[in-house]
Protein backbone atom coordinates (compact mmCIF):
# COMPACT_ATOMS: atom_id res chain seq x y z
CA UNK A 1 0.00 0.00 0.00
CA UNK A 2 1.59 3.54 -1.06
CA UNK A 3 1.08 5.76 1.88
CA UNK A 4 -0.07 9.49 0.83
CA UNK A 5 2.47 11.61 3.02
CA UNK A 6 0.92 14.27 5.17
CA UNK A 7 -0.44 17.16 2.87
CA UNK A 8 1.76 19.89 4.93
CA UNK A 9 -0.49 22.82 6.89
CA UNK A 10 0.63 25.95 6.89
CA UNK A 11 1.94 27.80 10.13
CA UNK A 12 -0.70 30.16 11.29
CA UNK A 13 0.04 33.48 9.62
CA UNK A 14 -0.03 36.62 12.48
CA UNK A 15 -3.79 38.65 12.04
CA UNK A 16 -4.58 42.10 12.40
CA UNK A 17 -7.59 41.49 13.57
CA UNK A 18 -9.75 38.23 14.16
CA UNK A 19 -13.53 37.46 13.67
CA UNK A 20 -15.56 36.51 16.53
CA UNK A 21 -18.31 34.74 13.99
CA UNK A 22 -17.41 33.55 11.03
CA UNK A 23 -20.76 32.37 8.72
CA UNK A 24 -19.93 30.47 5.41
CA UNK A 25 -22.01 29.92 2.45
CA UNK A 26 -20.56 26.33 1.06
CA UNK A 27 -20.43 26.76 -2.33
CA UNK A 28 -18.58 24.55 -5.37
CA UNK A 29 -19.33 21.03 -4.59
CA UNK A 30 -21.26 20.02 -7.98
CA UNK A 31 -18.70 21.90 -9.83
CA UNK A 32 -16.02 20.25 -7.66
CA UNK A 33 -17.46 17.12 -8.85
CA UNK A 34 -17.75 17.87 -12.39
CA UNK A 35 -14.01 18.80 -12.70
CA UNK A 36 -13.49 15.33 -11.99
CA UNK A 37 -15.75 13.02 -13.74
CA UNK A 38 -18.13 12.24 -10.27
CA UNK A 39 -21.55 12.53 -9.05
CA UNK A 40 -22.71 16.22 -7.92
CA UNK A 41 -23.40 13.77 -4.81
CA UNK A 42 -19.49 13.26 -4.65
CA UNK A 43 -19.14 16.43 -4.61
CA UNK A 44 -21.24 17.11 -1.38
CA UNK A 45 -19.57 14.03 0.22
CA UNK A 46 -16.09 15.89 -0.60
CA UNK A 47 -17.76 18.95 1.03
CA UNK A 48 -18.90 17.68 4.04
CA UNK A 49 -15.26 15.90 4.83
CA UNK A 50 -14.12 19.74 4.62
CA UNK A 51 -15.96 20.78 7.11
CA UNK A 52 -14.32 19.16 10.13
CA UNK A 53 -10.41 20.68 9.50
CA UNK A 54 -12.22 23.92 8.57
CA UNK A 55 -13.52 24.40 11.87
CA UNK A 56 -10.29 23.20 13.39
CA UNK A 57 -8.87 25.73 11.31
CA UNK A 58 -10.53 28.74 12.55
CA UNK A 59 -10.66 27.39 15.76
CA UNK A 60 -7.19 27.83 15.99
CA UNK A 61 -7.17 31.38 14.69
CA UNK A 62 -9.44 32.10 17.82
CA UNK A 63 -12.79 32.25 15.97
CA UNK A 64 -15.67 31.33 18.33
CA UNK A 65 -18.95 31.24 16.07
CA UNK A 66 -18.41 28.98 12.81
CA UNK A 67 -22.07 29.05 11.05
CA UNK A 68 -22.32 26.76 7.74
CA UNK A 69 -24.44 27.03 5.13
CA UNK A 70 -25.46 23.58 4.57
CA UNK A 71 -29.07 23.56 3.40
CA UNK A 72 -31.44 26.31 2.35
CA UNK A 73 -35.29 26.47 2.31
CA UNK A 74 -35.17 26.84 -1.52
CA UNK A 75 -32.65 23.34 -1.99
CA UNK A 76 -35.95 21.49 -1.29
CA UNK A 77 -36.35 22.24 -5.39
CA UNK A 78 -33.22 20.75 -6.41
CA UNK A 79 -33.95 16.84 -7.87
CA UNK A 80 -34.92 14.41 -5.02
CA UNK A 81 -31.38 12.10 -5.05
CA UNK A 82 -29.69 15.49 -4.67
CA UNK A 83 -31.43 16.10 -2.06
CA UNK A 84 -31.54 13.07 0.05
CA UNK A 85 -28.11 12.66 -0.21
CA UNK A 86 -27.48 16.23 1.61
CA UNK A 87 -29.33 14.97 3.55
CA UNK A 88 -28.23 11.79 4.61
CA UNK A 89 -24.69 13.74 4.57
CA UNK A 90 -26.23 15.78 7.33
CA UNK A 91 -26.58 12.74 9.44
CA UNK A 92 -23.99 11.48 8.75
CA UNK A 93 -21.73 14.55 9.64
CA UNK A 94 -23.61 13.89 13.23
CA UNK A 95 -22.68 10.65 12.87
CA UNK A 96 -19.24 10.23 12.65
CA UNK A 97 -18.23 13.46 14.38
CA UNK A 98 -20.25 14.42 17.63
CA UNK A 99 -18.05 12.33 19.67
CA UNK A 100 -15.00 14.45 19.30
CA UNK A 101 -16.38 17.31 18.83
CA UNK A 102 -18.03 17.14 21.86
CA UNK A 103 -14.86 16.27 23.31
CA UNK A 104 -13.28 19.13 22.15
CA UNK A 105 -15.66 21.69 23.76
CA UNK A 106 -17.54 22.64 20.57
CA UNK A 107 -21.57 23.22 21.01
CA UNK A 108 -23.34 22.46 17.93
CA UNK A 109 -26.45 24.24 17.14
CA UNK A 110 -28.77 24.26 14.45
CA UNK A 111 -30.22 27.01 12.56
CA UNK A 112 -33.77 27.04 10.28
CA UNK A 113 -36.76 24.74 10.63
CA UNK A 114 -35.81 21.69 12.19
CA UNK A 115 -39.67 20.38 11.81
CA UNK A 116 -39.65 19.94 8.05
CA UNK A 117 -36.31 17.83 8.70
CA UNK A 118 -36.90 13.76 7.98
CA UNK A 119 -37.71 12.35 11.07
CA UNK A 120 -34.08 10.93 11.60
CA UNK A 121 -32.28 14.15 11.18
CA UNK A 122 -34.64 15.61 13.73
CA UNK A 123 -33.80 13.09 16.00
CA UNK A 124 -29.89 13.37 14.76
CA UNK A 125 -29.93 17.20 15.11
CA UNK A 126 -31.83 17.23 18.58
CA UNK A 127 -29.26 14.50 20.18
CA UNK A 128 -26.39 16.35 19.10
CA UNK A 129 -27.66 19.82 20.10
CA UNK A 130 -28.36 18.66 23.56
CA UNK A 131 -25.26 16.50 24.23
CA UNK A 132 -22.97 19.94 23.40
CA UNK A 133 -25.46 22.52 24.85
CA UNK A 134 -22.58 22.79 27.78
CA UNK A 135 -19.40 23.31 25.82
CA UNK A 136 -17.88 26.56 25.26
CA UNK A 137 -14.86 26.36 23.48
CA UNK A 138 -16.64 27.12 20.22
CA UNK A 139 -20.15 27.34 18.70
CA UNK A 140 -20.77 25.34 15.87
CA UNK A 141 -23.70 25.88 14.02
CA UNK A 142 -25.20 24.20 10.98
CA UNK A 143 -28.11 26.05 9.16
CA UNK A 144 -29.96 23.18 7.58
CA UNK A 145 -33.21 23.98 6.12
CA UNK A 146 -32.55 27.82 6.66
CA UNK A 147 -33.75 30.73 5.00
CA UNK A 148 -32.77 34.30 6.25
CA UNK A 149 -36.11 35.57 5.20
CA UNK A 150 -38.21 32.61 6.79
CA UNK A 151 -36.12 33.29 10.30
CA UNK A 152 -37.48 36.85 10.09
CA UNK A 153 -40.93 36.09 9.70
CA UNK A 154 -40.91 33.75 12.18
CA UNK A 155 -39.18 36.41 14.95
CA UNK A 156 -42.52 38.53 13.64
CA UNK A 157 -44.65 35.71 14.06
CA UNK A 158 -43.47 35.10 17.75
CA UNK A 159 -43.56 39.16 18.45
CA UNK A 160 -47.46 38.55 17.24
CA UNK A 161 -48.38 35.10 19.54
CA UNK A 162 -46.54 36.76 22.79
CA UNK A 163 -48.93 40.27 21.87
CA UNK A 164 -45.92 42.34 21.91
CA UNK A 165 -47.29 46.11 20.87
CA UNK A 166 -46.13 47.74 18.24
CA UNK A 167 -44.14 50.40 19.78
CA UNK A 168 -41.93 47.77 21.21
CA UNK A 169 -41.43 45.79 17.70
CA UNK A 170 -37.60 47.29 17.58
CA UNK A 171 -34.25 45.96 15.99
CA UNK A 172 -33.62 44.64 19.27
CA UNK A 173 -37.00 42.27 19.60
CA UNK A 174 -36.07 41.03 16.69
CA UNK A 175 -33.11 40.39 16.79
CA UNK A 176 -33.63 37.94 19.87
CA UNK A 177 -36.26 35.95 18.52
CA UNK A 178 -33.95 34.85 15.33
CA UNK A 179 -32.22 31.75 15.11
CA UNK A 180 -28.85 33.22 16.24
CA UNK A 181 -30.40 34.93 19.28
CA UNK A 182 -27.44 35.86 21.84
CA UNK A 183 -25.01 34.63 19.62
CA UNK A 184 -22.44 38.00 17.87
CA UNK A 185 -23.50 39.06 14.29
CA UNK A 186 -21.36 37.45 11.44
CA UNK A 187 -18.02 39.97 10.98
CA UNK A 188 -17.04 37.91 8.32
CA UNK A 189 -19.47 36.30 5.76
CA UNK A 190 -17.22 33.84 3.43
CA UNK A 191 -19.06 32.49 -0.10
CA UNK A 192 -16.67 29.54 -1.66
CA UNK A 193 -17.32 28.93 -5.09
CA UNK A 194 -17.07 31.89 -6.84
CA UNK A 195 -20.50 33.72 -7.19
CA UNK A 196 -21.05 36.70 -5.08
CA UNK A 197 -24.40 36.65 -3.54
CA UNK A 198 -26.41 35.96 -0.15
CA UNK A 199 -28.87 33.78 -1.22
CA UNK A 200 -31.10 34.55 1.51
CA UNK A 201 -28.61 33.32 4.26
CA UNK A 202 -28.29 35.42 7.21
CA UNK A 203 -29.78 38.40 5.77
CA UNK A 204 -31.01 40.50 8.55
CA UNK A 205 -28.05 39.21 10.48
CA UNK A 206 -25.16 40.39 7.99
CA UNK A 207 -26.01 43.70 7.52
CA UNK A 208 -22.65 44.57 8.65
CA UNK A 209 -20.78 42.36 7.80
CA UNK A 210 -17.72 41.75 5.76
CA UNK A 211 -18.04 39.81 2.61
CA UNK A 212 -15.21 37.92 1.24
CA UNK A 213 -16.07 36.32 -2.17
CA UNK A 214 -13.49 33.83 -3.41
CA UNK A 215 -13.10 31.73 -6.53
CA UNK A 216 -12.12 28.38 -4.86
CA UNK A 217 -14.92 25.66 -4.11
CA UNK A 218 -15.66 24.29 -0.64
CA UNK A 219 -14.13 20.94 -0.79
CA UNK A 220 -10.39 22.91 -1.87
CA UNK A 221 -10.90 25.59 0.86
CA UNK A 222 -8.12 24.83 3.21
CA UNK A 223 -6.12 26.25 5.64
CA UNK A 224 -4.34 28.12 3.06
CA UNK A 225 -7.87 29.95 1.90
CA UNK A 226 -8.93 30.44 5.53
CA UNK A 227 -5.94 32.10 6.35
CA UNK A 228 -6.21 34.64 3.02
CA UNK A 229 -9.59 35.43 4.00
CA UNK A 230 -8.49 36.10 7.55
CA UNK A 231 -5.80 38.19 6.59
CA UNK A 232 -7.95 40.32 4.30
CA UNK A 233 -10.78 40.53 7.16
CA UNK A 234 -7.76 41.45 9.57
CA UNK A 235 -7.17 44.55 6.52
CA UNK A 236 -10.81 45.93 6.12
CA UNK A 237 -11.95 49.12 7.94
CA UNK A 238 -15.06 48.87 9.45
CA UNK A 239 -17.29 51.29 10.12
CA UNK A 240 -20.89 50.66 11.02
CA UNK A 241 -21.99 53.05 8.99
CA UNK A 242 -19.70 55.90 11.10
CA UNK A 243 -17.05 58.18 10.00
CA UNK A 244 -13.16 56.48 10.30
CA UNK A 245 -10.83 57.74 13.13
CA UNK A 246 -9.08 59.86 10.88
CA UNK A 247 -11.84 61.79 9.83
CA UNK A 248 -12.39 60.87 6.21
CA UNK A 249 -15.83 61.01 4.73
CA UNK A 250 -17.06 58.04 3.80
CA UNK A 251 -20.34 56.95 5.39
CA UNK A 252 -20.77 53.58 4.40
C1 LIG B 1 -23.55 24.23 -2.68
O1 LIG B 1 -22.83 23.66 -3.75
C2 LIG B 1 -23.63 23.26 -1.59
C3 LIG B 1 -24.80 22.80 -1.06
C4 LIG B 1 -26.12 23.21 -1.53
C5 LIG B 1 -24.80 21.77 -0.01
C6 LIG B 1 -23.70 21.85 1.00
C7 LIG B 1 -23.65 20.57 1.70
C8 LIG B 1 -22.56 20.01 2.26
C9 LIG B 1 -21.24 20.65 2.32
C10 LIG B 1 -22.63 18.64 2.85
C11 LIG B 1 -23.45 18.45 4.07
C12 LIG B 1 -23.50 19.56 5.02
C13 LIG B 1 -23.26 19.52 6.36
C14 LIG B 1 -23.54 20.74 7.17
C15 LIG B 1 -22.70 18.34 7.03
P1 LIG B 1 -23.55 23.47 -5.15
O2 LIG B 1 -24.17 22.11 -5.18
O3 LIG B 1 -24.52 24.57 -5.40
O4 LIG B 1 -22.33 23.53 -6.12
P2 LIG B 1 -22.30 24.13 -7.60
O5 LIG B 1 -22.64 25.60 -7.48
O6 LIG B 1 -20.90 23.91 -8.02
O7 LIG B 1 -23.30 23.35 -8.40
Amino acid sequence: MVVEPAASVPPLPALHAVPEHVAIIMDGNGRWANERGLRRSEGHRAGAEAIRPVLERFGQHGVSVLTLFGFSTENWGRPRPEVQSILRLGGDFIDSHLGELHEAGVQLRHLGELERLPGWLQKRVARAVKQTQGNSRMILNLAFNYGGRADIVSAVQQLIAEGVPAEEVTEEAISCRLATAGLPEPDLLIRTGGEARMSNFLVWQATYSEYYFTETLWPDFGPAAIDAALIEFGQRQRRFGLVSNDGDEDDD
